[in-house]
């Protein structure tokens, strides 16, 4: 098989769905015992496992040279220059997922030299798909999308998401006490890559979350930019510890602003 962005895609789009077919089985099953595992986040660890291993095999058996970082396992293998690593969160919004609420997504992306060039979402409970190539779009059930046509940040309604870790949480606190008297008001929807491909549809107007990890935002990330939306850092650099902001280019001045202003304020 080839690796064009179009390709890439009808791969990823396979793997995803058996992948989150997966994901909604293993919830189903576990669905009578979740409250008995031994701890809160056990019958999750293992669905993720799951999920990974099956679309790590998958790759193995179809597309021997390519690499894949996925949540659970790392990086598998460093990828020669040229060749594709593929990106996965087997459950974004694992929280969702232990509670039953039907936002959890599996997010698959194709890189090539540092570059994402393909990239989907599959909200596993529901089954809704969002699709892009790098210079192709992207798409949702056939209709291409262009984000919302929102101007003002009083009138936009932004999610965002909260890391693990306290301090972080204690920071991000802060950002929205702030925030919130600035907009519509927020959303807080437990699924960055979901996040993401709403605010690519225009359902919601913008997103910001600081300390996503690449395999959070890789294929939302790119179907968020190939819909027109600016999706950069703080300072322009790459999402880490940084702040990573999705919004329409008529929105994102002023709400990267803003967040400049309060995520300085709210310290760490
Ligand atoms: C998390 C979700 C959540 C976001 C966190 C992520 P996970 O991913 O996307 O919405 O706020 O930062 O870590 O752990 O459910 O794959």
């Amino acid at each position: 098989t080839g690796s064009t962005p179009g390709e890439l895609l009808e791969i990823a789009v396979r793997l995803a769905r058996d992948a989150a077919a997966t994901a909604r089985r293993m919830r189903d099953e576990a669905i009578g015992d979740v409250q008995t595992k031994s701890t809160d986040t056990d019958v999750v660890t293992a669905a993720d496992k799951a999920v990974e291993r099956q679309v790590a095999d998958a790759l193995l058996t179809q597309r021997p040279g390519d690499g894949l970082l996925g949540e659970e396992y790392g990086d598998a293998a460093p990828v020669a220059p040229g060749a594709v690593r593929w990106i996965l969160d087997p459950i974004d919004g694992t929280v969702n997922y232990l509670y039953g609420l039907p936002q959890y997504a599996v997010s698959l992306a194709a890189e090539v030299d540092g570059t994402v060039v393909a990239g989907v979402v599959v909200n596993a409970a529901t089954g809704d798909e969002w699709t892009a190539t790098r210079g192709g779009g992207a798409w949702r059930a056939g209709r291409r999308l262009t984000g919302s046509a929102r101007t003002t940040l009083d009138q936009s309604l932004v999610a965002t998401g909260f890391g693990y870790d306290a301090r972080r949480r204690e920071h991000q606190g802060a950002v929205l006490a702030r925030l919130i008297t600035r907009v519509r008001d927020i959303r807080r929807l437990g699924a960055a890559a979901l996040d993401l491909c709403l605010v690519a549809e225009g359902t919601l107007d913008a997103y910001f979350e600081k300390g996503l990890n690449l395999w959070d935002h890789a294929a939302g990330g790119l179907i968020a930019e190939e819909a027109g939306l600016v999706v950069s850092g703080l300072s322009g650099a790459p999402a880490g510890n940084q702040m990573l902001v999705a919004a329409p280019p008529a929105l994102f001045g002023a709400l990267h602003d803003a967040l400049v202003e309060l995520d300085a304020a709210g310290g760490a």
